[in-house]
């Protein structure tokens, strides 16, 4: 299929994952709930009941899994670090008090890391609010960018000195729209208004953290994961372009341009109108969320095919996010986004590597000399160990080979990206898809936390041994 390629010496190769999704231990050392807690233990949020109790029980297998790690030569582990295990007593008012226990975990995490030469890649929010943050209005007030920003700081403190990268958000736009759009993910609130007040204080406490970060650990360098989209017209006509850029202007431009060059895009100020009048912007607030990255984190999965949509039919999907769950579009009324065809992923997301290639060429031509990394991209299909044992995924070597291919042409004409990390190192608790689906290289047995390369395991520490795709 692919010509073989070479990355560039010293390219970063790494695997992500986050801490709701597979630590479990969620009431153990002083931790207290996060809105995740809530949302999986509340009847009918996720498939099957299914929470992150236990996930994959990392917070125990600290040795193991990083072992693991090791075996597949991985240079760089992203993890998320779960807010309430450092400080659980945190509310609108006060960050509370630190909870060494806590701290204490990510510090060996980090130790452990480091001893086997690995660099650990530290993402400060990765959706899980603590509660009580969430039960006073959560990502829609401002009190929660501040403490956001002081819970950074005092990670930054203790870990600063041994973690490559501090990434403040993974994937804000799922945090606003999925949570408080859609209401398929934690906080599991419909409120379009709320929605965008959750944009800001989310762009703004990227703003704050990254400060706070720089001020105790002034050599730390700094990242931001963002869901970028590759946002296709189905037509050249002006009905589908202008669907697209209401697209983009939700999901990419409403996220870039407040942390890169400030403000937010007239255009989707204009369209969101009727929601909100924007007020929730302070003066000064540009300034404050405007803190570019050192790199910017670029997540990719799927295309987003977009055209305009009316009433004289029925709307093929209103689900922008391709995971079947509901819209989480506002100010699309009249967009729809056609049912992927080809080749789908276990979630139903269609698979398509030239998005990859786009959305990383797209911020090169609009940000030129931008670093980045590609924080995830995989793939999920329903993995299950054949009779002698071993896990034969070859739609996912196949997605990961067509991915990195693609990433390694857009190198090679010149894109900054240093770094690639496959979604995900282990198997893990899918959100509202519970654990139905696996987007593990490594398959978990929930019944007994065996974990088991799959063939795509074998194919990626391949990739890393010899910084080529080789076929
Ligand atoms: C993006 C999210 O950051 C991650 O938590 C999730 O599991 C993957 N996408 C797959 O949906």
């Amino acid at each position: 299929m692919s010509a073989a390629r070479s990355f560039p010496p010293g390219f970063d190769w790494g695997a992500a994952t986050a801490a709701y999704q597979i630590e479990g231990a969620v009431d153990e050392d002083g931790r207290t709930p996060s809105i995740w807690d809530t949302y999986a233990h509340t009847p009918g949020r996720t498939v099957g009941g299914d929470t992150g109790d236990v996930a994959a029980d990392h917070y125990h297998r600290v040795d193991a899994d990083v072992a693991l790690m090791r075996e597949l030569g991985l240079h760089s582990y992203r993890f998320s670090i779960s807010w309430s295990r450092i400080t659980p007593q945190v509310d609108a008012e006060r960050l509370g008090p630190v909870n060494p226990a806590g701290l204490a975990f990510y510090a060996r995490l980090v130790d452990t890391l480091l001893a086997a030469g690995i660099t650990p890649v530290v993402t400060l929010y990765h959706w899980d609010l603590p509660q009580a943050l969430e039960d006073a209005g959560g990502w829609t007030s401002r009190a929660t960018s501040y403490r956001f920003a002081e819970y950074a700081a005092v990670v930054a403190a203790e870990l600063g000195d041994r973690v490559g990268l501090f990434t403040t958000l993974n994937e804000p736009w799922c945090s606003a729209f999925l949570g408080y759009a859609a209401g398929v993910h934690a906080p599991g609130r419909t409120d379009p208004a709320a929605a965008l007040a959750a944009v800001h204080h989310l762009n703004l406490a990227h703003g704050l953290a990254a400060r706070a970060i720089r001020e105790r650990v002034p050599s730390a360098r700094i990242a931001v994961s963002l869901n970028l989209a590759w946002v296709v017209p189905e037509t050249g006509s002006a009905a589908d372009r202008d669907a697209a850029r209401r697209v983009d202007g939700l999901q990419n431009r409403l996220f870039l341009q407040p942390m890169l060059t400030g403000g937010y895009p007239a255009d989707v100020v204009a369209d969101t109108a009727d929601i909100t009048d924007w007020s929730f912007v302070r003066s000064g607030d540009e300034e404050l969320a405007l803190v570019p990255p050192d790199v910017l984190g670029v997540n990719y999965y799927t295309p987003t095919h977009v055209r305009h949509w009316t009433r004289e039919r029925p709307r093929e999907t209103a689900d922008g996010h391709g995971d079947g769950t509901g819209s989480p579009w506002i100010a699309c009324d009249d967009v729809e986004f056609p049912r992927p065809v080809g080749p789908l992923t276990d979630m139903g997301w269609g698979i398509d590597a030239r998005g990859l290639a786009e959305v990383v060429r797209r911020i090169d031509r609009e940000h030129p000399g931008l670093e980045m990394v590609v924080t995830e991209n995989g793939a999920a299909f329903p993995d299950e160990p054949g009779s002698d044992g071993t896990v034969a995924d070859p739609e996912r070597v196949a997605y990961l080979r067509g991915h990195l291919a693609a990433l390694a042409d857009v190198i090679a004409e010149g894109a900054p990206v240093r770094g690639y990390y496959v979604w995900s190192l282990l198997d893990n608790f899918e959100w509202a898809w519970g654990y139905a689906k696996r987007f593990g290289v490594v398959h978990v047995d929930y019944a007994t936390q065996v974990r088991t390369p799959k063939d795509s395991a074998r194919f990626y520490a391949g990739v890393v041994r010899t910084n080529s795709l080789t076929l």
